[in-house]
């Protein structure tokens, strides 16, 4: 049975006369830069986010660039991140003037480790992104603290878990809520996707959601006068546009991913060697990925890609092993629970869409390749 990784399609199918009139509205009014539906969308996310600012830009990476860019780093200043992630948290960091620092991950969640973020603080240190990977948010009751008692920014890489809380103190606490600034992604795979590149950034901070206002329109508050250089980094309105449309769903689209987690979850557990996702008892996840930690996966994916099985491996080698940032002076071991990460990491089709019968031929196929 053919089981893709993601099936837009189908999403699409559901939503298909929305969308397209969302889409119609903006061509046919001819307002494709900054239109109503930017603000529409920012209001909606910032209410979502539990934020009082929501700003629009191109993409999840500007959405950290900016940001960090605001910080003003001087040459040498440090920045605290996670290896295991994507690609773009740490080169937001180079690309704004940063110095990347590495922080072990946690072996359960897959977030940076507070204890790591903490052994890694010096006095150059300025800032620190936390990503909110796969879904789960990072240990923010203990981050936070860390964060204001070193004086701190403390960015929520939230590219791959809008929507995904935490119970602290009690409460539940949105992602991207408690940091100076949270990051989001509308990059098509995500849970609220595009029909191209997009992103947001959320704050509680006037001034600083105001500077990020700034920076995306090339740093000027009014048209041609700049206070500073910053970025062509709009939100299309053409994007805005779908991404309002597909808003309604995105909860009821997370609980079924939550629900396939469930599943999986369930077929999995107990079993010798197969190691489901394990999911910290305070977080509500949205599952962007089910990912699992298993030997021989390379095998496995290959396995399963016979089947028409769709999968992938988020992430094959840890960012402090990149060649392009040799430079930093990691070395293989510098980092152990990522590098265990980067080699049993195997994601598996997890999207709303998906039948039981697509699901069952996925829990088969893992189960008997290790039978
Ligand atoms: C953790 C993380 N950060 C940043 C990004 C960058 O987002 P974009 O692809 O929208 O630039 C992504 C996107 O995959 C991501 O997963």
């Amino acid at each position: 049975m053919n089981v893709p990784l993601l099936d837009l399609v189908a999403q699409y199918r559901g939503i298909k006369h929305v969308v397209l009139g969302a889409i119609m509205a903006v061509i046919e009014r001819q307002g494709f830069i900054m239109g109503p539906e930017v603000a529409q969308l920012e209001a909606e996310v910032a209410r979502l986010s539990g934020t009082r600012h929501a700003v629009g830009c191109a993409s999840g990476t500007d959405a950290l660039l900016l940001p960090l860019r605001a910080l003003d780093l001087a040459p040498g200043d440090e920045v605290i991140t996670t290896p295991f992630t994507f690609f773009a948290t740490a080169g937001a960091i180079h690309n704004a003037g940063g110095t990347t620092v590495f922080a072990d991950i946690d072996p359960g969640s897959f977030n940076i480790s507070p204890h790591a973020i903490e052994a890694a603080i010096t006095p150059r240190t300025r800032a620190m992104v936390v990503v909110h990977l796969f879904g789960q948010m990072a240990a923010m009751e203990d981050i936070v603290p860390l964060a204001e008692r070193h004086g701190l920014a403390l960015i929520e890489d939230a590219a791959q878990a809008i929507g995904a809380r935490r119970q602290i103190a009690g409460n539940w606490r949105m992602a991207g809520e408690l940091g100076t600034v949270g990051t989001l992604s509308f990059f098509p795979s995500k849970n609220l996707g595009g029909y191209g590149d997009g992103g947001m950034m959320v704050t509680g901070d006037d001034a600083l959601a105001e500077r990020l206002r700034r920076l995306r329109l090339h740093g000027g508050s009014r048209q041609y006068h700049h206070d500073e250089v910053g970025f062509n980094s709009r939100l299309d309105t053409l994007q805005a546009a779908v991404l309002l449309a597909k808003l309604p769903h995105l909860a009821e689209w997370s609980a079924a991913r939550a629900r396939n987690a469930a599943r999986y979850t369930e077929a999995f557990t107990g079993h010798p060697t197969v190691c489901p996702p394990q999911v910290d008892s305070l977080n509500s996840h949205i599952y962007n990925q089910y990912t699992l930690r298993v030997p021989r996966r390379d095998e496995l994916q290959a396995r399963l890609k016979e089947r028409g099985i769709g999968s992938s491996v988020y992430y094959p080698l840890a960012l402090h092993l990149q060649p392009c940032f040799a430079h930093l002076g990691y070395q293989a071991g510098s980092m152990p629970v990522s590098e265990a990460a980067t080699e049993t990491v195997i994601s598996l089709p997890i999207y709303p869409e998906m039948s039981r019968d697509q699901q069952d031929a996925v829990i088969e196929a893992v189960l008997q390749f290790y039978a």
